[in-house]
């Protein structure tokens, strides 16, 4: 039998693309990722840094870099696939009859292929051995093998695979392009430390799998050789753990993340808010308020930080509804069908026995939640008009979203004054974002699935700092912007 040396030698050149990546003296895996990258290379001419947010997906993955030094000022650009979109899907299909897999592309008609999907999910309920349900849909066997651990190592090194080729690419005249990495996790996932340690060794495993192995070079793989780099990864860094202070560098909670731009975004002036992302897997909410504070030096009123008063996630999504609606729906088999197209179906059948769901959803989440932060700052007049900022795929479901206009209180329907429903706030798109041709702009419709990864391509640093609602100035009443409401009517 061949070590594992050198049944790495053999296979690495199927594996790795043209551009072998070289490795800087002193690069080791510790000082790989976050911001233990930027620190110990310094800057150079030839050597370009950038910051990857990834968003992994339990349906698609998004990944945006950020160029701190762009002239003109920092930039952050959407990385595309090779469809048009942005959007990378997050299933792995294993082709048993070549004993291959699939990332990032569907098997051509005709070939037998099995899907794996969600896998996200499955990696939380596996690390807590299956003591809490995250997973929807049909439940399957992995490759021989294979964990749904190492397919997401796969899958995210095939990631930044695809963000270091766009790298590459975008930054031609550079000698080097590295890219340090930060991954979102849901809160629920952060706040079970066997759930965040699996995270950390996924995404850590698939950085050094990259730096020593290069870029994956196709969207094929043989599974078995791919199984020894990844088990031998894994084993690595789960032998080398790296010290509690820098797990933020790598892992961020996909909630804090997409209040990044929530806190940054002229659209968005300073009161309360609620904010919902509805994923695939998992819906994460948080209420907090943007204080104004007086800036002496500039003579102004400025947002000054974020102050949280809770944040909760739950494991239903769409994949949960769509599990739902194919009850429901006989001429449909799989929820690939489903994807994007549920408004239409919806209209056109309108309840598929999701109503329960969707309530389900509003109160496990988002009125749980705002009963936490109601305990923290009980102001009911303050709370009467807060906003909600609706993101994630979910959140494009009419029936869904509309949901969330109701306000969190029980007591909402007796309030004689209170009229109308809450404000669903829109986003502008950030002035320094765009696409990966580096001049497109990204449309508002793919803000919501773009707000996380956006957030995590930003250092830990420049996240605004993010307190405890005690320390912030006293909340002021909500003062309605008009113009904004006008924007929020004009798009839903
Ligand atoms: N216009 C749309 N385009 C794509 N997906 C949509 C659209 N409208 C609704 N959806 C639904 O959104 C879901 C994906 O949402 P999103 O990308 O936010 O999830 P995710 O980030 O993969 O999941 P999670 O955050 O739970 O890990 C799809 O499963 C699809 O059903
Ligand atoms: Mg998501």
């Amino acid at each position: 039998m061949r070590s594992p040396s050198e049944l790495f030698k053999s296979v690495i050149d199927r594996l790795r693309g043209n551009d072998k990546k070289k490795i800087p003296p002193g690069n080791n895996d510790t000082k790989a990722g976050g911001d233990g990258m930027n620190a110990s290379l310094g800057r150079n001419d030839t050597r370009k840094i950038l910051r990857l947010g990834l968003d992994y997906g339990t349906s698609a993955s998004k990944l945006v870099i950020r160029d701190e030094e762009a002239p003109g000022g920092a930039r952050a650009y959407v990385v595309g696939n090779n469809n048009g979109g942005y959007r990378f899907p997050s299933s792995v299909y294993y082709v048993p009859s070549d004993g291959r897999l699939l990332l990032g592309v569907r098997p051509p008609p005709g070939k037998e292929a099995v899907e794996y999907h969600s896998i996200k999910m499955r990696v939380a309920e596996d690390a807590v051995n299956g003591e809490a349900r995250y997973f929807y849909g049909n439940r399957f066997d992995y490759p021989r093998g294979w964990s749904s651990k190492d397919l997401a190592v796969l899958s995210v090194w095939y990631l930044l695979s695809e963000a270091s080729r766009w790298g590459k690419s975008a930054f031609p005249r550079f000698g080097e392009v590295l890219i340090s990495v930060t991954m979102g996790i849901p809160m629920s996932f952060q706040d079970d430390q066997r759930i965040k340690a699996a995270f950390l060794d996924v995404i850590r495993a698939a950085q050094r799998l990259q730096k020593i192995h290069g870029l994956l070079k196709e969207s094929e793989i043989e599974a078995d050789p791919a199984l020894a780099l990844i088990k031998d990864s894994l084993d690595h860094v789960i032998k080398n753990p790296i010290d509690e202070d820098r797990h933020r560098a790598w892992l961020r909670t996909e909630a804090e993340s997409a209040l990044f731009w929530a806190f940054h975004s002229p659209s968005v002036p300073p009161g309360l808010y609620a904010k919902v992302d509805i994923g695939a897997g998992t819906t994460n909410c948080s209420t907090f308020t943007i204080p104004e504070a007086y800036n002496e030096g500039a003579q102004l009123w400025r947002k000054e930080k974020i102050g949280f008063f809770s944040a909760l996630s739950g494991c239903l999504g769409t994949d949960a509804l769509h599990e739902q609606m194919l009850k429901t729906l006989p001429n449909i088999s799989s929820s690939d069908d489903l994807k994007g197209k549920e408004n239409d179906i919806l209209a056109r059948q309108a309840d598929c026995g999701i109503g329960n769901l969707v309530r389900e959803i509003y109160t496990e989440v988002h009125q749980k939640n705002w009963q936490k932060a109601r305990r923290v700052y009980p102001s009911e007049e303050a709370w009467k008009n807060f906003m909600v900022i609706v993101i994630g795929g979910g959140g494009q479901i009419d029936r869904v979203r509309d949901e969330f206009k109701n306000h969190p209180s029980p007591n909402w329907k007796h309030w004689s004054d209170y009229h109308p429903q809450l404000k669903i706030m829109p986003l502008s798109i950030p002035d320094d974002l765009f696409l990966g041709d580096r001049n497109g702009k990204p449309k508002q419709g793919d803000l919501p699935f773009l707000m996380v990864a956006y957030g995590l391509s930003n250092s830990e640093f420049s996240v605004p700092q993010v307190t405890s609602p005690q320390d912030t100035p006293p909340i002021r009443p909500y003062r309605n912007s008009v113009r904004e409401i006008e924007e929020a009517d004009a798009i839903r």
